[in-house]
């Protein structure tokens, strides 16, 4: 077991230093904003808090409104100098922060972060830093920016169970598909116009291809459900093959296409309590809450067995709104520096086992070409039935040698329905399966 070593504090008398890696999108509104609230931030903390220098990949970029004593690009120099008490990482990636982050914690350095690729990468190794030097480890702003879920799920909502934790976490991805259905603004447009706004990461595949959600997602699950669960424990698909044909159509049958995280706790066919933990396009009904999130906006549903359902709404990327999250977690880990004690750490001792993906249950929207003739529908349905997966609705259009034959299934397992579209793409009868979408929120 790692020892846990005591923070006494270090009074109000001395200045809590702070190092700040990183002067992008959200690097830059941290600074600007902690330097302007400096004094009710220190009013809040009880105690002083000073800038010690500010880590840049690239010295030579200009940076209006920046103290030019200030900058290095030796971001291990600065986090290891004597006078910083607390480190702020905004840089993003993955192997240089966890080098980085690794030393401040193990430096005795508290820190706060807004990269969920790296916790949900690391977080045993940098969980285990920070309690084994006594320090905090804060990443409210690494799921859904201003949107505070981590310390509800850490704090508030210690004393229940919490059954399922679902919502749009992606503010980029919401972007796209919201301008797409909303003006038949193109897909490429919209990637680019999210990248020029500042919400999508430095390599904006993370966002469409769905990593950056599943990032979220393994956070996410490892608060609600007290297990670990990194990335790669979480089923990822992204939205880059969805068309502005799928979207009208979508819309056209009353539903709308949302990229959802979705964490659950349930039993699985052999008996044993599991979590899953899934990001996927997602058809809801154009009535759900979830559907009127509009634009970069986030929102969360979390469902606990005392609290009942809890909606958690609003900004989900951009610099300001990122930097709400991060200054709070500055502030809450400056009053531990000053007048001690530490901010609750990682809770993994449930250990729940993560689901087989074949096992979890949602229902399913299959689009496909047919061959237009007599006996095809039921040949289709029956096929659905022998794989054990029973039909909602089905709706058929001619389209002369072809029809387009739509089914909207009942809850069905994974695996049954990844069967089941296997065979069917084997019948004379079906030319293609174009589309399957998964359904939820009925
Ligand atoms: P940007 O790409 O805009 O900024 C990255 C910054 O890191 C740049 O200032 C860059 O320097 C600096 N940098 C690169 N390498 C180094 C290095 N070796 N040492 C010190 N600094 C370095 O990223 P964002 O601000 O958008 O995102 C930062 C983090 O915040 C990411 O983890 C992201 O996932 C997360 N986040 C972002 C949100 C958003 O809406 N943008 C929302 C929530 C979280 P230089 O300026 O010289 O190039
Ligand atoms: N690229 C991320 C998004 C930033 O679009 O949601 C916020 O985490």
């Amino acid at each position: 077991m790692t020892k846990t070593t005591y923070n006494p504090g270090k009074g109000p008398d001395v200045p809590v230093g702070i190092a700040i890696l990183g002067q992008g999108t959200v690097g830059r509104e941290v600074l600007r904003i902690l330097m302007a609230n400096k004094d009710s931030l220190e009013h809040r903390v009880g105690g002083k808090l000073e800038v010690r220098g500010v880590a840049v990949g690239d010295l030579s970029k200009p940076r209006a409104g920046v103290d030019q004593s200030l900058l290095t690009d030796d971001a291990m120099e600065l986090i290891h100098r004597d006078d910083v008490d607390i480190v702020v990482e905004v840089i993003g990636g993955i192997e240089y922060p966890r080098e980085v982050v690794l030393a401040a914690l193990r430096a005795g350095k508290s820190v706060v972060t807004a990269n969920k690729a790296l916790v949900a990468a690391h977080s045993a190794e940098l969980a285990e830093a920070a309690d084994a030097a006594g320090v905090d480890l804060y990443f409210e702003a690494a799921v859904a920016a201003a949107i505070p879920v981590v310390g509800p799920l850490r704090r508030s909502l210690a004393g229940d169970q919490v059954v399922s934790v679902a919502g749009i976490v992606n503010g980029t991805t919401n972007f796209i598909l919201d301008a797409m259905e909303t003006t038949g603004a193109s897909y490429e447009d919209m990637v680019q116009q999210a990248i020029d706004l500042g919400y999508a990461e430095a390599d904006p595949s993370a966002d469409v291809d769905g990593h950056d959600a599943a990032s979220k997602a393994a956070i996410l699950a490892s608060l609600a459900f007290h297990t670990r669960v990194t990335k790669d424990d979480v089923y990822c698909e992204g939205i880059s093959k969805i068309t502005s044909d799928d979207i009208q159509a979508a819309k056209a049958a009353g539903y709308t296409i949302k990229l959802l995280a979705l964490c659950e706790r349930f039993i699985n066919p052999q008996g044993e309590e599991v979590i899953s933990a899934r990001v996927h396009p997602t058809l809801i009904p154009r009535d759900h809450p979830l559907a009127s999130v509009n634009k970069s906006f986030n929102a969360i549903f979390v469902e606990a067995e005392a609290a009942g359902r809890l909606m958690f709404y609003g900004n989900g990327a951009g610099g300001a709104p990122t930097t709400s999250a991060v200054l709070g977690d500055l502030v809450g880990a400056a009053r531990n520096k000053v007048h001690g004690g530490r901010a609750p750490g990682e809770s993994t001792y449930a250990n729940l086992p993560i689901a087989d993906f074949g096992d979890v249950q949602t229902r399913y929207h299959v689009d496909m070409q047919v061959v237009d003739r007599l006996g095809v529908l039921a040949e289709v349905a029956a096929l659905f039935s022998a794989n054990d997966i029973s039909l909602r609705t089905v709706r058929q259009e001619d389209k002369g040698e072809t029809a387009r034959l739509v089914v909207v299934t009942h809850a069905a397992r994974e695996a049954d329905l990844a069967r089941t579209v296997e065979k069917l793409q084997e019948l004379d009868a079906v030319k293609e399966v174009t589309s399957v979408i998964r359904l939820e929120g009925e």
